[in-house]
């Protein structure tokens, strides 16, 4: 029986100014995915992490991408996968993006790659739409292809990967969840042509900041002036546990995501453990459980172990 595993990496969307449109891929945390190829057509999909998700393949995240996959391929074929998830749903650290991506690139392991890597994007928007009724590709393209990515345009799909330098980064999840959906409900549909212009900038200056590896420009450009001020009202403490880590040497950060994790960059390890304990005291002090992570960019992005 064919059958490989796969290690699907967390991932932050946004990366701060790019809503939408900026990605990075974490070492830490990720999940685990099984995946057997079936000589008979279907797919059946089991959780051994006790998430309650949806088992049929039309509405999990896992499966509809596999769907997509097979309607493609037209062979009398089908899939089972088997799910453990470290990446809590809800969390703001790509969850359903590590699912959709992992059964993806497993499932193309196991037929021969016959897909390039922007065609498993392709595939796992499915996931993506089933998870929050949009096509992002902020977390897939990263899970998938590692290290930093620019989704240029989804219709039709062009993918940049931006070099960038090293990078620690810190991420805090409080131990509430935010649906991806309700986060982009509550978001303005219009906005001024001066934010869009500021915002501009600073999507501009982080991926020039990132390619000319200037950390400085990295930090100054990692500003929101469009959702941040709306979404940052969803999660306890994060005006404190921003400025509190940029004074401690952050070089920025902000939601992860549509949250509610909270990330930061920095430029050494050491400082990173520091943001990690000032995320930790301020959520003590607020009497909110979490969980923190300290880590670096995932260069590979899902690979079979
Ligand atoms: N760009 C998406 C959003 C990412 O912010 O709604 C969700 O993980």
């Amino acid at each position: 029986m064919k059958q490989v595993t796969v290690q699907c990496p967390a991932t932050v969307a946004n990366l701060v100014c790019g809503f939408d449109i900026l990605g990075m891929a974490l070492d830490k945390p990720y999940d685990l995915m099984e995946v057997r190829l079936l000589d008979q057509p279907g797919i059946v999909i089991t959780s051994r992490d006790g998430f309650q998700l949806p088992a049929d393949p039309a509405q999990n995240t896992a499966g509809a991408p596999l769907i997509a996959m097979l309607e493609e391929i037209g062979e009398p074929i089908g899939f089972e996968v088997i799910i453990n998830k470290q990446i809590k749903p809800g969390s703001g650290v790509g969850s359903s993006a590590a699912s959709a991506a992992g059964a993806i690139v497993a499932a193309n392991h196991l037929l021969g790659n016959r897909f390039s890597k922007e065609d498993l994007v392709r595939f796992a928007l499915f996931g993506e739409k089933v998870a929050s009724g949009v096509k992002h590709a902020d977390n897939v393209a990263p899970c998938i292809y590692g290290g930093i990515t620019l989704i240029r345009s989804i219709f039709p799909l062009d993918i940049v990967s931006i070099p960038a330098p090293p990078l620690h980064v810190t991420v805090v999840h409080p131990q509430i969840e935010v649906r991806t959906s309700d986060a982009r409900q509550i978001l303005r549909k219009q906005v001024l042509l001066k934010d869009a212009i500021r915002q501009w900038g600073n999507i501009a200056g982080l991926v020039a900041g990132f390619m000319k590896e200037d950390y400085d420009l990295i930090g100054r450009s990692l500003e929101d002036v469009i959702i941040e001020p709306v979404r940052s009202m969803l999660i306890p403490g994060f005006d404190e546990i921003k400025t509190k880590c940029k004074s401690a040497g952050a070089l920025g950060g902000g939601i992860s995501g549509s949250g509610p994790s909270i990330f930061m960059l920095s430029k050494d390890q050491s400082t990173a453990v520091q943001l990690e304990t000032i995320m930790h005291d301020v959520y003590s002090r607020i009497g909110l459980d979490h969980h923190t992570y300290v880590t670096t960019i995932n260069q590979q992005g899902v690979k079979p172990i």
